[in-house]
């Protein structure tokens, strides 16, 4: 296990969007967060009084510190969790990061009937799309795009995308519809194994407390 204080429980969460919902949620809960929500550019930010230590982290690199044990307890999408397999716990689910997993394209893209070459996809979520059209029987070539992927149908590069939406205000300013829905999405409370039975007099009652 990775260096750390006796009996701090670490805590890995998304710096991004989700942070600001996070911090409420958190805090309706009874969980301090100050050290969570000071405005710095630390990556790790350490609460004396609660015994707490938090991770700031890329969303995608959360479920690696927890399963590696870096971190006991993570926050993430489910995306992230259905995009790769993880050796993790995901006991709680927050109720907050709502979003929906959609095939996106231009308001003209079909999804259905013939077509002479695979369906085009570009996505930051391969193996989530690579799922969802192989269980439809529709042929695809999938493109890889690290973000902005609404690019994609508007310069002809994919037919169409597979992506998150929440507000859909991204899709509506750059002409794009829904086409279909892949799944719902929240932010879950992931937690180490190894770590959940060694700290588990600390760990439980931040669960419960996140339950309710
Ligand atoms: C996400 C997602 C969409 C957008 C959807 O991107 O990939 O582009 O948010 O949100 P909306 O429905 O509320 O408009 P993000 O802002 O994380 O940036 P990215 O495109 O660089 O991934």
């Amino acid at each position: 296990m990775p260096k750390r204080k006796r009996d701090t429980i670490v805590i890995a969460v998304p710096k991004g969007r989700v942070l600001e919902q996070l911090g409420a949620r958190l805090e309706k809960a009874g969980i301090p967060t100050s050290a969570l929500t000071a405005k710095s550019r630390k990556l790790v930010r350490e609460d004396e009084d609660s015994g707490l230590s938090w991770l700031l982290l890329k969303p995608d690199d959360v479920p690696t510190y927890v399963e590696y044990g870096a971190a006991d307890l993570g926050i993430v999408g489910r995306d992230v969790l259905m995009e790769r397999d993880y050796d993790v716990l995901a006991p709680v689910d927050l109720d907050i990061g709502q979003c929906r997993m959609m095939v996106c394209g231009l308001p003209k893209a079909s999804l259905e009937g013939k077509r002479e070459r695979p369906l085009r996809v570009a996505t930051k979520f391969p193996n989530i799309a690579e799922r969802h059209f192989r269980a439809k029987g529709t042929p695809v070539e999938l493109i890889f795009c690290q973000g902005s992927v609404e690019l994609a149908p508007l310069t002809g590069l994919a037919d169409v995308i597979v992506d998150l939406v929440e507000t859909g205000e991204t899709l509506k300013q750059n002409g794009l519809v829904t086409l279909e829905e892949i799944a719902d999405i929240s932010s879950v409370v992931i937690a180490n194994r190894a770590g959940l039975k060694l700290h588990r007099e600390a760990i439980d009652p931040i669960l419960k407390a996140l339950r309710k």
